[in-house]
């Protein structure tokens, strides 16, 4: 080979490097500007709404990357595929964006958000809810797009979000209840008394499926606050429930307190095509009662961990048990695979 280390071939060497480096750098910046990012078809009403934002000095990378210079360039190579997704409209309508906190945190980090802040009549404290995994987006996904963002995304700070935890009955992890004092919370008294859910008309009956039944208790705290309408019924059904029901069930001698809710025929059985609690003579029994109903209707209640943790001790030697297993379409959580045989895919 004819290369020599001289101090000329050096300096040229030097000087190229710098070349491409800074190249690369006024690319990436380039290439980082809202302007640029504009140039998409897509992006322009993004970028429209942008400008008018609190967020119209913060680069469009700072929310769209994970933060670290590794996540800066893989997001740098996955957009360069965006031009060629304008070309061909071989992108996804309307665009659905997600930020993760990540990138919402390098700039409002602890020191700001761990301290109660007030702003538009509501004092927030946000130590709590990002401590138990509430996404930024859950409740500020218009920060920066206005109402670029498609509808149903659009998401803005809402009592709801707050009173699944302040209900008197949400213990965070240091021990501390979420109380529901309203002036906790607001402090301007230009709330009413009722929340606007409750003005819809099909609220009288349809309160159930439309509310998030664990809010309720910020405002029903008296014991039969809804129990009175549901035939002593305690809603939305206590924590303990599955296994308590049936002691309900059986003190009022049928369950036709539970049509006021439940299709009783159809969804009692979707569980109870089985006896229960299991009778006695349940080992002996059970192969029988598999083989007539179908080992579908186990796994209403059980995973295949739980047939497992007794059936596999026979791996070898094919019983019929694993044939009947075997066949069984069920999309409970994936067990943990037996070393001896590593399975894969599934899901
Ligand atoms: C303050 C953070 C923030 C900044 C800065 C920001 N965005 Fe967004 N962007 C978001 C959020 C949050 C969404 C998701 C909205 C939703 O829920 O659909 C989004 C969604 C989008 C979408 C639609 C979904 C997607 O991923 O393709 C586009 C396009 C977009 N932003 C472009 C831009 C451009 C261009 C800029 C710079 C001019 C920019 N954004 C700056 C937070 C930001
Ligand atoms: C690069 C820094 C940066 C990032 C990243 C960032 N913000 Fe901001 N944010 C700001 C600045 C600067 C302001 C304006 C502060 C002010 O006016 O006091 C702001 C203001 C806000 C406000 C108050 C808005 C208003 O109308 O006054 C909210 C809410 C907010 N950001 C949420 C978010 C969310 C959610 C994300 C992630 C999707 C995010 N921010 C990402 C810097 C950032
Ligand atoms: C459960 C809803 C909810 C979630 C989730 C949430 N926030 Fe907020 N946030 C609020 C409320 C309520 C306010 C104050 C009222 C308002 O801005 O309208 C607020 C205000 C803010 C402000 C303005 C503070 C100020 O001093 O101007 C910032 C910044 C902010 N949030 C950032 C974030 C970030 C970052 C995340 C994610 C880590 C986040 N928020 C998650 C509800 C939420
Ligand atoms: C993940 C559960 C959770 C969510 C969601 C939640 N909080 Fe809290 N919050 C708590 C807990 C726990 C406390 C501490 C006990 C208390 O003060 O009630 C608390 C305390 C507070 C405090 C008192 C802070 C202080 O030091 O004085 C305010 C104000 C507050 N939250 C507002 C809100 C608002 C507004 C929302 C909705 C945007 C919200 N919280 C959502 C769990 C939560
Ligand atoms: C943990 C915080 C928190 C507590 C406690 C709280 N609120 Fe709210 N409330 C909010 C937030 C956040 C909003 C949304 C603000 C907005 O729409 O600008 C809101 C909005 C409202 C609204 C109007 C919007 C709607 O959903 O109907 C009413 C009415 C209201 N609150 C009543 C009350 C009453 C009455 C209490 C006390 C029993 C109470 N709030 C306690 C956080 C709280
Ligand atoms: C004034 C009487 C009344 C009160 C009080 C009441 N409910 Fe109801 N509830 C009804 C009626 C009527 C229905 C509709 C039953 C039907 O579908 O025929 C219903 C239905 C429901 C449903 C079933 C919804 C569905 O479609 O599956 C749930 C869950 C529910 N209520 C929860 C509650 C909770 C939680 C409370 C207390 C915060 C409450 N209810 C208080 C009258 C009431
Ligand atoms: C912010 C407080 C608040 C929250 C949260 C709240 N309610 Fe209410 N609710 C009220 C008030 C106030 C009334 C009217 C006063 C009354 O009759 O007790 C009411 C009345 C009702 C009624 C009519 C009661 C009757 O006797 O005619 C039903 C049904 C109801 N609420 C269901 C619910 C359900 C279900 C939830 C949860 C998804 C819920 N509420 C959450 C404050 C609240
Ligand atoms: C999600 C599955 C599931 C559904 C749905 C279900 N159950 Fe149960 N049920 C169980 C389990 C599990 C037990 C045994 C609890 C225990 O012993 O710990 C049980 C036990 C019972 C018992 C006591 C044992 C017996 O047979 O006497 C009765 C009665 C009962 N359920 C009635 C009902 C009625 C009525 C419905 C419909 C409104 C229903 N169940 C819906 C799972 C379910
Ligand atoms: C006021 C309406 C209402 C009444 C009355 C009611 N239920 Fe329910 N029940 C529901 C709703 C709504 C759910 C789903 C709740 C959820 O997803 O947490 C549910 C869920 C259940 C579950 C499944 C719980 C789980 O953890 O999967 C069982 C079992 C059940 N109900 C049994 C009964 C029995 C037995 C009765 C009568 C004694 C009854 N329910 C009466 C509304 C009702
Ligand atoms: C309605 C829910 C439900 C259904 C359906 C169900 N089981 Fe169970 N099964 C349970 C519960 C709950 C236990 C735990 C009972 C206990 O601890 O006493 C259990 C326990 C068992 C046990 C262990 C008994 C012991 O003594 O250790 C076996 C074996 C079993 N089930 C097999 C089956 C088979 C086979 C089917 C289908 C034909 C089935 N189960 C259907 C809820 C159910
Ligand atoms: C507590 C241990 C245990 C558990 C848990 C268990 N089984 Fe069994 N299973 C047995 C025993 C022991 C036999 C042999 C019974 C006999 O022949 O009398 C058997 C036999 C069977 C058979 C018949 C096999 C044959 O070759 O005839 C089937 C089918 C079966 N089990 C299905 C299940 C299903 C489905 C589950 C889970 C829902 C389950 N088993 C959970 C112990 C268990």
């Amino acid at each position: 080979m004819g290369f020599r280390l001289t101090t000329r071939g050096l300096t040229a060497a030097a000087v190229l490097l710098t070349v491409v480096v800074v190249g690369i750098g006024v690319a990436l910046a380039a290439t980082s500007t809202p302007q640029f990012c504009a140039l998409c078809k897509s992006h322009v009403p993004y970028v429209e709404e942008y400008k008018k934002s609190a967020h119209s000095d913060v680069n469009c990378e700072q929310c769209h990357s994970k933060p670290g210079p590794f996540f800066f360039l893989t997001a740098k190579l996955e957009a360069l595929q965006q031009p060629i997704a304008q070309i061909t409209g071989d992108y996804e309508k309307p665009i659905l964006g997600y930020v993760l906190n990540q990138s919402c945190r390098r700039c409002h980090n602890n020191d700001l958000l761990f301290h109660p802040v007030s702003k538009n009549g509501i004092r927030v404290q946000h130590k709590h809810l990002i401590e138990a995994g509430f996404l930024c987006m859950r409740c500020h996904s218009t920060q920066a797009h206005g109402t670029a963002v498609p509808e149903g995304s659009r998401t803005y700070p809402s009592m709801d979000q707050c009173l699944i935890c302040h209900n008197n009955e949400y213990r965070a992890p240091d021990g501390q209840v979420a109380t529901s004092r309203c002036d906790l919370c607001h402090t301007l008294r230009d709330y009413g008394a009722v929340p606007a859910t409750h003005k819809e008309p099909d609220w009288p009956t349809r309160h159930g499926a439309v509310g998030i039944l664990s809010t309720c208790s910020a405002c029903h705290i008296k014991k039969d606050a809804c129990s009175k309408c549901h035939n002593g019924i305690l809603m939305p059904h206590p924590t303990a429930w599955i296994s308590k029901h049936g002691l309900t069930v059986d003190e009022r001698g049928d369950s036709k307190a539970c049509d006021q809710c439940h299709d009783t025929k159809q969804y009692c059985r979707t569980c109870h095509q089985v006896r229960m609690p299991h009778p006695a003579d349940w080992i002996p029994a059970h192969p029988v009662v598999t083989a007539q109903k179908g080992a579908e209707t186990c796994f209403n209640c059980h995973v295949l961990a739980n047939c497992q943790a007794c059936h596999e001790q026979h791996q070898s030697g094919e019983p019929r048990a694993h044939k009947l297993l075997g066949g069984v379409k069920y999309s409970l959580p994936p067990t943990p695979a037996p070393t001896s045989s590593p399975i894969s895919g599934g899901g």
